[in-house]
């Protein structure tokens, strides 16, 4: 039939296709990321083991695949026409996010880049032979082994470690000879092999949320580290920190060497240094988001959402309009952490912090009656909180106020 004469021509084009985004990993760190891939508008597709995940509340494809499975997570991206591939804080989704995303071509840094920064070993010889400046590093199977390597990392303190672990477990730090044997117990729990054992590194503690986008860096806020007696990793981060900018201008300016020398091109990476006489030394980079309170602290201090620049950047949108920082908000996060084991009794935890002004976020990791399951060795995680100060000092403080009244709260029954 003809067209009718006079007839309009359609007022539009047809709406483009919704991107579909795989979500790898559907525990509680997956849920923000999740909710914003949804409010950015692309259909969500989670993949967990476990038929209870977290963030199968926010999927339009709840997957019910182990993340270690990469062909059943790659057929699967493919069924679903995936164009994008993200995970937030879980170590183990990184290796699947890489691979989903070169067997689809999609934008995702390395298999290979993402697996060195997971082996400690392989990163610390990618990091030297880049003549890049790293702790002096050697790996050790026995006792012999290790008291050499104690000499040719130039004595005490010094640190052994595991070769691949997260959250500081199996990391000590060893003031003399005597502690040798037990630290490399504890790093051996973790990979019966060997550990590794190191100098040593001193000076200023600072983590990088670094934000790559096509092998160029568009984001690197340098944050302090707080840190706890006997707990080894830092327990808090404060933005903005207190390094003159010329020093923090250098971070960023080794932090883009590092991620060459690694092969970090796309997305989110959290570093761990050390600011040491002037020099940057890398102490370790994860290729992911640095962890859910980081990003609070991020969104917190600039208005920046590393989620949504995260989303967009896996979907092949340029991300760095959401990078722009914005003013800045002096803000504190902290993990609330207690070395104890057992049950947890909690008496009104929320009800004891007295001056509610500043806070951004307490969660809670633990429940009343219930064992203590998320820890680091012989720490138990009990919470989190992210609070904002006139200074980052007093953020810092204010941090500290919570985390007492936590666990002023907290009785542990030993099992
Ligand atoms: N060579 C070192 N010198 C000083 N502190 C270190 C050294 N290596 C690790 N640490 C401390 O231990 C923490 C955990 O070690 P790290 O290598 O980052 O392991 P993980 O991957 O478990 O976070 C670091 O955040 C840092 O505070
Ligand atoms: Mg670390």
């Amino acid at each position: 039939m003809l067209p009718r004469m006079g007839a309009r021509p359609p007022l539009s084009e047809p709406p483009a296709p919704r991107p579909v985004i795989l979500i790898v990993g559907g525990g509680p760190f997956q849920v923000d990321i999740a909710r914003t891939a949804r409010s950015l508008g692309a259909v969500v597709a989670v993949a967990d083991r476990d038929p209870a995940a977290a963030a199968f509340g926010h999927a339009d494809h709840p997957l019910a695949i182990d993340i270690v499975d990469h062909p059943a997570l790659i057929d699967a991206a493919r069924r679903l026409g995936v164009s994008g591939v993200v995970s937030a804080a879980s170590d183990v989704a990184v290796p699947a996010v890489a691979a989903v995303g070169e067997a689809l071509g999609l934008r995702v840094s390395s298999k290979e880049a993402v697996t060195r920064c997971r082996d400690k070993l392989e990163m610390y010889a990618a990091v030297q032979r880049a003549g890049l400046a790293m702790p002096r590093t050697v790996w050790v199977e026995d006792d012999a082994q290790a008291r050499a390597a104690a000499r040719e990392v130039g004595g005490f303190p010094l640190v052994v470690k595991p070769r691949s672990a997260a959250g500081g477990r199996g990391v000590s730090v060893v003031r003399d000879r005597h502690g040798l044997r037990r630290a490399m117990e504890r790093a051996r729990a973790y990979d019966p092999r060997g550990c590794l054992v190191q100098t040593f590194v001193g000076g200023h503690a600072i983590g990088v949320e670094a934000f790559f986008w096509d092998g160029v860096l568009a984001l690197a806020v340098v944050m302090d580290d707080q840190f706890e007696d006997g707990f080894v990793s830092p327990v808090g981060h404060a933005l903005p920190s207190e390094l003159p900018e010329a020093v923090q201008a250098q971070v960023r300016d080794d932090v883009v060497a590092y991620a060459r020398a690694l092969g970090v091109t796309e997305g989110p990476a959290n570093f761990d240094l050390r600011v040491e006489r002037g020099r940057t030394v890398l102490l370790e980079v994860n290729a992911r988001l640095g962890g859910n309170s980081i990003t609070d602290l991020v969104r917190s201090a600039y208005g920046v959402d590393l989620s949504a620049a995260t989303v967009r950047a896996a979907i092949g949108q340029d991300p760095r309009p959401e990078l722009a920082l914005g003013p800045v908000h002096p803000t504190a996060s902290r993990l609330l952490v207690v070395k104890a084991e057992g049950v947890a009794h909690l008496d009104d935890p929320f009800g004891r912090i007295a001056d509610r002004e500043g806070i951004v976020a307490v969660e809670l990791a633990v429940r009343d009656g219930e064992p203590m399951a998320l820890r680091v060795d012989e720490h138990a995680i009990v919470g989190r909180c992210v609070v904002r100060g006139p200074t980052a000092a007093a953020a810092v403080e204010k941090a500290s106020e919570v985390r007492a009244a936590v666990t002023d709260a907290l009785r542990v029954i030993p099992r």
